[in-house]
């Protein structure tokens, strides 16, 4: 019989993964890691191939990816590939083992990111809207997401879940822990003009968010992983700058970001989208985090 307190997080070591194993352990789960690295709760991706996922999975959740801002790597073709096969061949091997797999988890949960909409000033997109064929971002949120289809008629028990991350606001990691110097010394500032939508969520509800996911039988499909309070760049380095004490006036100009990311991929923070978690919040979640001020004050918070 399967132990409902087992998950199973590739790529579970970094900045959402720490988090929600913490989550998952406070709430009494067991918590098995997939990692490069061999470790006492870690399994490696050649381990998963060969041994498959280990017995007693209640939920198996994809979340590994090359980070994309890495500055000491170039936007080249090799990088690019490592960005694309770190998300998609990791999420296939985890959808390939489930679907092996004799006792099947009962959920599957797969991160993704916003990346897949098309950046407009105008068209506000929910989970049912179309995306993911106009550029290299896009097509990879797409085939990372087509990777974890368990098309096979004996998993058609096992709910399959896709996120689709907004940028992730949290005091340990991400763009929070990028800017936070900047600001200190009081240089921080909006990304180019700042008019561009800034689609963001709190690490606690990215975290509440896949917990809500392997704790609800209602829940499979797609989910934006977005607040519900739509803001631009500048609101949000206007929120930083609020819950440092410090100002947030110097625009980092678009330029000095293509020359030192490259256009393809500091389109992240130059371009943005207007999502909304329309679908996810018709599901029942309730975010902890609803206005980025909030989310903000506890990202700086003393503790
Ligand atoms: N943070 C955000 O704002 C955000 C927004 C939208 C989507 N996401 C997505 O959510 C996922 C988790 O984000 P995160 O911020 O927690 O990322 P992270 O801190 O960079 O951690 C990702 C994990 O992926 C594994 N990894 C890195 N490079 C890899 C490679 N080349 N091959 C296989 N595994 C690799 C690493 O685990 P090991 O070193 O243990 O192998 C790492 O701990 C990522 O896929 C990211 O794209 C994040």
């Amino acid at each position: 019989m399967t132990n409902l307190k087992t998950v199973l997080i590739g790529g579970g070591t970094g900045f959402i993964g720490t988090a929600l194993t913490n989550s998952l352990k406070h709430k009494g789960y067991v918590v098995k890691i997939i990692s490069r690295k061999p470790g006492p709760i870690n399994m490696t991706w050649t381990e998963l191939e060969k041994t498959g996922i280990p017995s007693n999975t209640a939920a198996v959740v994809s979340m590994a990816g090359q980070n994309i801002f890495d500055m000491t790597r170039r936007w080249t073709p090799g990088f690019k590939q490592n960005v694309w096969s770190s998300r998609v061949n990791t999420t296939q091997g985890l959808a390939n083992a489930i679907k092996k797999a004799a006792e099947k988890p009962t959920v599957f949960i797969s991160l993704s990111g916003v990346g897949y909409y098309k950046p407009c000033d105008k068209t506000e997109y929910s989970e049912d809207s179309p995306g993911g064929n106009f550029d290299f971002l896009s097509e990879l949120a797409a085939n990372w997401e087509n990777a974890s289809k368990l098309d096979t008629p004996d998993c058609q028990n096992v709910r399959r879940v896709v996120i689709r991350s907004g940028v992730v606001v949290g005091r340990n990691g991400g763009v929070v822990q990028q800017m936070y110097w900047p600001f200190y010394f009081g240089v921080g500032g909006p990304v180019a003009s700042g008019q561009q939508y800034f689609p963001w969520i709190h690490i606690s509800d990215i975290v509440g968010l896949i917990v809500f996911a392997i704790e609800n039988k209602n829940v499979d499909g797609i989910m934006n992983g977005v607040a519900p309070q739509v803001i631009s760049n500048k609101d949000f380095a206007s929120a930083l700058g609020r819950a440092m004490w410090r100002p947030a006036i110097l625009p980092l100009p678009a330029f000095v970001l293509n020359a030192a990311f490259s256009e393809e991929r500091a389109k992240i923070m130059t371009e943005g989208q207007k999502v909304i978690p329309k679908r996810t919040e018709e599901l029942g979640y309730k975010f902890k985090y609803r206005d980025i001020d909030s989310a903000c004050r506890e990202c700086i918070r003393v503790t």
